[in-house]
């Protein structure tokens, strides 16, 4: 089609038509250099609150590597399943432009098998900052397998602060001692999972900053760092359901970033940082050197005397310290009674518009505050109820159910019922229903997304496929007045929300990337339950520019099993599976075959 168009074109657009062409026949990203990764993902022994336990390692490290690359590049990760049951990996904040065969969720790959492995492969185009990585299913993330994802800018665009003198990858989260897969039975069974029994960082326990609160033998983790040095600390919260306030004894935290976006630069004393978002600040280390400071993570929200125990300590090292850390940890805020204070400073979180990021273009380039919203849907989350006797979590009334097959799978096979696309715009009256309703969402359209938080903790919701502009959030019900409080100018563009208990956070996103998109209730225990939904963006124009075909190596499960060939497992453990794993021959046979019939 595209030849017919050209020979129309007057012969003096030739010499750019050329140009185009080569772009169109080279695969889009052949220039760009290309980061190799090969992982073992298997379990590991670890006790790291004291109590010995499984979990999960990458090349037997918990967390796992960190993939530092620059915008553009392509990122090639074979993934050996060691594990005893399935897995999938996925990029928290990648936004596998155009690509969501890769973006390891259910409803776009097939899990891969236990003694598999899988190659994924794609580009992270147009984007910065930083992001995580984490198995996605069986509630595997309560077990580790999470590691970093930095994206450098260019050496063309500049970072709008001077480059640190280190960069530090800080995971935080809560954590239990019981097995992964006894917390899911727990779930399974309609219980809940209770009080964590500690904070991690960096998969470590506490520093024994009270005798009575830290057993003796707990291996704590120790940031080394020069006097007069500044640093830049990127934190993550990979825990389970726990709001962390996360704070360094005496030290400012002057936040520059937060998923893939520059922020205003403001101090901090302590910020909150709620499960399944990430945060970069830089520290300057301008307190006297000749001590040890804390590094603090502790639960929010929450009754401080009972849960003590759940706070995560690690230690800021001076290079010439001479003492121990020491006194009392830095105070959180002392709000309990007082539910403003964590809005309010997540309210405070602004884009810095004129800032490059992944293109010399200021981020306020594009002014999202003036672009007309073609779809809005209010999506309300409840607490768990229980649906045919099993307790689930819901929004808008319907708990997620995956089907076996994948989504976007049976998209490319045409399969008819596997899913419906009539997602509610609305929290559906009457009771609520287990289902797999897909959101339709209008290529190139622009959504308003309210997530209404109806339940008594904060919930954190995430998008796959997009940064999001956050632009309201206040507490009571959303109405459409509330659009008058919206912040219509430097809201930050980023993949995940908190949502307060009682309160609502308006989201904006531009629907610019074809293919099936995870929205997600970051809290494992949530999502594990249905909270989640997906978006479903095709571009109705037929072309293969939009989106880029099935890889060659794309696993098929569910309806589609028939087309997986024969895989031997690789790994040591034990696996009866008779794994079978496509070849290019046998699709091209059965396409051949659906052809003739
Ligand atoms: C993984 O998969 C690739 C390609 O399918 C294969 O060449 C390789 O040998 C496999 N095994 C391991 C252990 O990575
Ligand atoms: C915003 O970014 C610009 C450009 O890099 C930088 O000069 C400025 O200091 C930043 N402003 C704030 C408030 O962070
Ligand atoms: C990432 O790689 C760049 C060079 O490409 C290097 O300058 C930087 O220190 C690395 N960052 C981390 C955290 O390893
Ligand atoms: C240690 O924690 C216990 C329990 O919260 C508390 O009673 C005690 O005062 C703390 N000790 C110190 C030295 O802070
Ligand atoms: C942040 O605090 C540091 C001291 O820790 C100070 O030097 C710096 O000027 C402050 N920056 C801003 C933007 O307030
Ligand atoms: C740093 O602390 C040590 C020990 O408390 C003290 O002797 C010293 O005077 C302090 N230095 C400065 C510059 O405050
Ligand atoms: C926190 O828990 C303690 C001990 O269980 C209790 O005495 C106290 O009243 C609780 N505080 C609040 C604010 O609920
Ligand atoms: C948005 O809608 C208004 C009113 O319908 C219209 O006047 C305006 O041109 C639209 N703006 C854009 C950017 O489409
Ligand atoms: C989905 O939305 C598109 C417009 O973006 C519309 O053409 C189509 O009919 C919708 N599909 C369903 C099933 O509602
Ligand atoms: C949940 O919704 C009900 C009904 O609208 C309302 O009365 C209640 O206050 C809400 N609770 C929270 C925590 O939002
Ligand atoms: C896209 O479609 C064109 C025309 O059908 C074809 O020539 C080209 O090879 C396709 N490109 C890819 C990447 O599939």
């Amino acid at each position: 089609m595209k030849m017919e168009r050209r020979r129309s074109f007057p012969a003096v657009a030739l010499p750019l038509l050329a140009v185009w062409a080569l772009v169109m026949v080279v695969p889009c990203f052949a220039a760009d250099p290309y980061a190799y990764f090969d992982w073992d993902v298997s379990f590991i022994n670890a006790a790291p609150l004291g109590v010995k336990q499984q979990v999960i390692g990458i090349n037997g490290q918990f967390p796992g590597p960190v993939v530092n690359v620059t915008t553009n590049w392509n990122v090639v990760v074979n993934v050996l399943n060691d594990l005893d049951e399935p897995l999938l990996i996925t990029w928290n904040g990648i936004q596998q432009r155009k690509n969501s065969w890769q973006d390891g969720v259910l409803g776009t790959n097939c899990p891969i098998p236990s003694g598999w492995n899988w190659t994924y492969q794609f580009q992270v185009k147009d984007q910065i900052g930083s992001f995580f990585y984490f198995p996605s299913i069986g509630f595997q993330r309560a077990a580790g397998g999470y590691g970093g994802f930095i994206i450098n800018n260019r050496d063309v665009i500049a970072v709008p602060f001077d480059k640190p003198h280190g960069d530090i990858t800080l995971f935080v989260g809560d954590w239990y001692n019981k097995d992964y897969k006894d917390l899911r039975k727990a779930l399974d069974d309609g219980k809940d999972l209770g009080m964590p029994d500690g904070v991690l960082m960096n998969g470590k326990g506490p520093y024994r900053y009270n005798k009575t609160l830290v057993p003796d033998g707990i291996d704590y983790e120790t940031i080394h760092v020069h006097p007069g040095k500044t640093y830049r600390f990127r934190v993550h919260n990979v825990g389970i359901s726990t709001s962390l306030n996360f704070r360094i004894q005496n030290h400012n935290m002057l936040l520059v970033e937060t998923e893939g976006s520059y922020t205003v630069q403001q101090n901090y004393t302590n910020l909150d940082v709620h499960v399944g978002q990430s945060y970069s600040f830089l520290v300057t280390m301008d307190q006297n050197a000749s001590s040890d400071y804390y590094i603090v993570a502790s639960a929010r929200f929450v009754n401080e005397s009972r849960w003590s125990r759940v706070t995560g300590v690690a230690i800021l090292h001076y290079s010439d310290s001479k003492g121990k850390a020491s006194g009392p940890l830095p105070d959180p805020p002392n709000d309990f009674y007082d539910k403003t204070f964590s809005m309010n400073q997540a309210r405070s979180i602004r884009w810095n518009l004129s800032a490059g990021a992944a293109r010399p273009n200021p981020q306020g380039s594009f002014r999202y505050g003036s672009i007309n919203v073609s779809q809005v849907y209010v999506l309300k989350n409840k607490p768990p109820v229980v649906i045919n006797g099993k307790r689930r979590a819901t929004l808008n009334g319907i708990s997620y159910s995956p089907p076996e097959t994948p989504l976007r799978l049976a998209d490319e096979y045409k399969l008819k019922g596997v899913y419906t696309l009539d997602f509610p715009s609305r929290p559906l009256k009457g009771a609520p229903k287990t289902g797999r309703s897909l959101i339709n969402g209008t290529y190139r359209g622009f959504m308003e997304i309210i997530f209404q938080n109806n339940d008594t903790k904060v919930q954190t919701y995430h998008m796959d496929g997009y940064a999001f502009f956050v632009v309201g959030m206040d507490y009571g019900e959303w109405t459409e007045e509330s659009r008058g409080t919206y912040n219509k100018g430097d809201g930050v563009a980023r993949c995940s929300t908190q949502v307060f208990p009682g309160a609502w956070t308006a989201i904006l996103v531009s629907l610019d990337n074809v293919g099936i998109w995870n929205v997600r209730a970051q809290n494992l225990d949530s999502w594990y339950l249905g909270q989640e939904v997906y978006v479903r963006v095709i571009n109705p124009e037929n072309t293969n520019k939009t989106e880029l075909p099935i890889p060659d190596n794309a696993l098929y499960c569910g309806r589609l099993q028939k087309y997986q060939n024969e895989q031997t497992p690789h790994h040591k453990q034990a696996s009866s599976a008779s794994a079978t794993y496509r070849t290019s021959e046998l699709l091209v046979l059965m396409l051949l075959l659906v052809g003739i019939a």
